[in-house]
């Protein structure tokens, strides 16, 4: 199954090892193989520099096959590339050989091979696995690849792979699931870039849309507005070239580990590595809510997270839903149907006006016609001067460029910030709107709304707080902030929390640890404990920040800060007490840089 071998932190260790004794370290180098040279079932190559990576033979779940793949060292469990997906060895007699002749080639016990790297077989190649975690080959010592294992992913995308279309060769990357946790071959689910109207990322399952993340909106994708948080981490990016439609992210130096994957059970993740308690954490996961699941409300319906007694579904402005029966019996596929028929006749001047849905993500631009230069006046002019338009939205963040729709709008959800659509409604629709005030949207969205708007400032508090730390060195920030927030003693602490016995545990993140509290009334708090290794000067200045940042926002459909301990080595939160799951994802914080910064510094 697994092999042994020395654990991560020894190899620096061994290698110097290996190069003080001069000897075996230049007969097998530990990355790469030469010409010639083979690698059998037990042997492993690991990537230079950090040794983030590790190529050998392994046995997925309960499976005994035996596949050739990558994995990240620090978890030998998390294999990101397969080479024999689908052809697996059975017993340990394969072997990965660079024949003579160049040509990478995996053999099976009876050497027939299971598997080769296409790529025009060249005598002077070299093999080796790159500190990004990609298996390249080389000629001599061309830097140019006659092969990579990033341009054949399997169900993962790394920092500097690609996906999507390479125009010079027809080459289409997406990544695909397994098929089980016991069986790497290609399974049901695939994310795949579309380049028709707006980029975007979709999964499919089979011939089927699950998920889209919403356009490409020149910063992140449309309908994916948490990508912020993480952005400054691993920056993300869209190639419209003569030569590739990709997407792809990269990593920042200080960054942790990162992978995005699509797993067989139908949901694409994306997880952070975080060293403290050796874990992956998850940063994005999609589908993340009814809301997500592809065209819920059918054509013209829009979904609304917050309305769950309707089960998420209305319509848009200017429609009613088309079956009120099916609707009562909760199904919503059928969608929406115009209320007022429109007033267009090719050629002639329209009566039809334009209703505006805030914070949004676009509906799907499959069908879409997209035109990058024009201005957002232009594009109006555009949809009403044509009786097929719907609909208009600006194709990017900047509110340039332009896109029409023309046939139905599907998969319409909000999704604050989000964009801005333009609907074509008659003009009797706008009749009673009093003059100058806009007319209201059929779903009352105020809450979610503002709790996002909050939400923002945090994250934009975030993104700042990084900035700063990076750009300015030393910056002073009181060790005991002022401010409107209760300071609490550690007895009583202690007290609510019956001295954070383990029947008061709810759960912990890479910083901190998190308790219910009962107060004598009976009242609950949620006591956020930061853990000792998170404890270092730069942690308790950030624990400051956290103070003052939370001691001035109150709402609420947020978490509030009522009290903090600052006591001896003890940093401690109070915050109001949330019954349902979403305290997690609140209180520890996964989608605040702050708390990565955080991490970082407790790591180093
Ligand atoms: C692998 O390399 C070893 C040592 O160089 C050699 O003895 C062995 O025959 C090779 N195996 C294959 C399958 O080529
Ligand atoms: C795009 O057009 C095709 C063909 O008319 C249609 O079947 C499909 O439903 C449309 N898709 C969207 C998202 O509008
Ligand atoms: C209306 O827009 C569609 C899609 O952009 C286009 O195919 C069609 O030719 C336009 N019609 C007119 C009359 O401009």
């Amino acid at each position: 199954m697994w092999l042994t071998r020395p654990p991560p932190d020894l190899l620096p260790f061994l290698l110097g090892f290996f190069v003080l004794s001069g000897q075996i370290f230049a007969a097998v180098s530990l990355d790469k193989l030469e010409k010639g040279q083979n690698l059998t079932d037990g042997q492993t190559l690991v990537s230079s520099g950090l040794g983030s990576y590790t190529l050998g033979f392994f046995s997925p779940g309960k499976s005994t096959k035996r596949y050739l793949g990558i994995w990240f060292t620090v978890s030998n469990d998390t294999v990101y590339w397969v080479a024999n997906r689908d052809r697996p060895i059975d017993g340990n007699s394969g072997v990965l050989l660079l024949n003579d002749g160049g040509s990478l080639v995996l053999l099976d016990g009876a050497r027939r091979p299971v598997w080769s790297a296409n790529f025009l077989a060249s005598s002077a190649a070299v093999v080796q696995l790159l500190d990004t975690g990609n298996l390249v080959v080389r000629n001599g010592s061309s830097i140019a690849y006659l092969w990579q294992s990033f341009d054949q992913p399997t169900d993962t995308l790394l920092p500097d792979m690609r996906m999507g279309k390479i125009l010079w060769n027809g080459d289409e990357l997406y990544i695909q699931a397994w098929r089980s946790d016991d069986d790497p071959s290609p399974g049901d689910y695939r994310r795949v870039l579309t380049t028709e109207g707006l980029p975007e990322l979709v999964l499919w399952r089979g011939g089927a849309k699950i998920y889209r993340t919403g356009p490409w909106n020149g910063k992140l994708f449309n309908g994916v507005p948490e990508a912020a948080n993480y952005s400054n981490m691993y920056p993300l990016h869209v190639t419209i070239s003569e030569t590739e439609r990709t997407y792809g992210y990269k990593a920042m130096p200080y960054a942790p580990l990162t992978r995005v994957v699509v797993n067989h059970t139908g949901f694409v993740e994306r997880l952070v590595w975080d060293k403290s308690s050796r874990a992956w954490h998850q940063f994005f996961i999609g589908p993340g809510e009814p809301c997500d699941s592809y065209a819920r409300c059918g054509p013209f319906g829009l979904c609304d997270p917050a309305a769950a007694a309707k089960s998420y579904c209305g319509c848009l402005t200017g429609f009613s839903v088309a079956s009120p029966l099916e609707a009562a019996l909760k199904n919503f596929t059928g969608g929406c149907r115009r209320n007022v028929a429109l007033d267009c006749v090719a050629g002639a001047m329209t009566t039809d006006k334009f209703a505006v849905i805030r914070g949004v993500k676009l509906p799907d631009t499959l069908n879409a016609s997209v035109d990058k230069v024009i201005t957002m006046d232009e594009c109006e002019q555009r949809c009403s001067a044509n009786c097929s338009c719907v609909a208009y939205a600006a194709a990017d963040i900047n509110s340039t460029g332009c896109v029409i729709w023309t046939d139905d709008i599907v998969d319409v959800r909000y999704d604050p910030p989000g964009q801005d659509l333009y609907v074509r409604l008659a003009k009797a629709e706008f009749a009673e709107t009093k003059p100058e005030s806009k007319r209201s949207l059929t779903v009352p969205i105020f809450t979610p709304v503002a709790a996002v708007v909050i939400a923002f400032i945090l994250i934009g508090f975030c993104a700042w707080a990084v900035w700063w730390r990076k750009k300015i060195r030393i910056v002073h920030i009181p060790e005991d902030p002022e401010m409107g927030v209760r300071s609490v003693n550690l007895a009583t602490i202690k007290s609510i929390t019956a001295k954070f016995s383990e029947n008061r545990f709810i759960g912990e993140g890479g910083f901190s640890k998190v308790y219910k509290g009962e107060s004598s009334d009976g009242r609950m708090f949620a006591v956020k404990r930061l853990k000792p290794s998170a404890l270092t000067i730069e942690g308790k200045k950030y624990f400051a920040r956290e103070v003052a940042v939370m001691a001035g926002l109150r709402h609420n459909n947020l978490l509030r800060l009522l009290a903090y301990c600052n006591e001896g080595d003890e940093r401690i939160l109070i915050y109001t007490y949330m019954e349902n799951g979403s305290l997690n994802s609140h209180i520890f914080g996964t989608h605040c840089p702050i708390l990565i910064q955080l991490k970082y510094i407790a790591d180093t």
